[in-house]
């Protein structure tokens, strides 16, 4: 369980989260959703640890996180930042062995190269193993950088817009990789815009607007008409299919 309590931040004399009180329950998907400047990258850059809370604190169970050695926290939780600069000449294969980093600086051990290999081919890189990251597209790209943050195998997955620049096929792919894992007892939270692919994955959502918790719950609790309309000022139909919401804009 990752438990945010109070977290307030401010940044350029702003107040940018003001007292976040909300949870991530283990093994569970989590979506943070909201529109853009909610506070959603900064949230998620707070329990990664990426920032410090000026209030509040995040808990991993019964654990502060901020009390957590470095070295011990890196092995427990990674993040995929939102917009991430890579060194260019790099393949793809060494990118993704970085995320081995943690556990064995230095080198690979043979373990460490079958966990590479396996997340390479959980992202469908297989064949673009030893391009260089520069010669990459878009989406090819982000499918490295999720490889490299799934090889390293924490309890803890942070991950914001996974599915940017991802095609419907990729997208599905990573969701449904992201499941799997969430049922082998992994805690995601992940930062998604489009909520019927949250409704569909994630098993709860904490939905932010101007810095505050506006709902949380489960995907049927907070994807309604009402909630949607109050978080995004916009319109919108729910729909069922297969017992699940799908959200139109209208
Ligand atoms: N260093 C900073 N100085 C000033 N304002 C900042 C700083 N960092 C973030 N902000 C502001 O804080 C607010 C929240 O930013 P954040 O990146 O957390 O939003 P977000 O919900 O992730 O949005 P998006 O959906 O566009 O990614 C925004 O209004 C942003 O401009
Ligand atoms: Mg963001």
């Amino acid at each position: 369980m990752i438990r945010c309590q109070n977290l307030t931040f401010s940044a350029g004399g702003k107040r940018i989260l003001d007292a976040v009180t909300a949870d991530a329950p283990p093994g569970r998907i989590t979506a943070l959703v909201g529109p853009n400047g909610a506070g959603k990258s900064t949230l998620l850059g707070l329990m990664g640890r990426l920032k410090e809370p000026e209030r509040g604190q995040v808990m991993l169970g019964a654990e502060d996180a901020a009390g957590i050695p470095r070295p011990i926290f890196a092995r427990r939780l990674t993040a995929l930042r939102q917009a991430t600069r890579i060194t260019p000449r790099l393949t793809v294969c060494d990118l993704v062995g970085f995320g081995r980093y943690p556990h064995n600086p230095g080198h690979l051990t043979k373990e460490d190269q079958r966990i590479v290999e396996a997340c390479m081919t959980d992202m469908a890189l297989d064949d673009l193993a030893d391009r260089q990251i520069d010669t990459l597209s878009g989406g090819q790209q982000q499918r490295a950088l999720i490889a490299m943050v799934l090889a390293q195998e924490t309890e803890i997955l942070l991950l914001d817009e996974p599915l940017n620049n991802l095609d419907l096929s990729h997208a599905r792919r990573v969701m449904n990789n992201l499941s799997a894992r969430s049922r082998a007892g992994r805690t995601i939270v992940t930062v998604l815009h489009d909520l019927t692919i949250a409704a569909r994955f994630a098993d709860h959502v904490v939905a932010l607007k101007d810095g505050r918790v506006h709902a949380e719950g489960s995907p049927d609790e907070v994807f309604t008409p009402e909630v949607l309309r109050e978080l995004y000022g916009a319109e919108v139909e729910v729909h069922r299919i297969n017992g699940k919401p799908v959200i139109l804009p209208i």
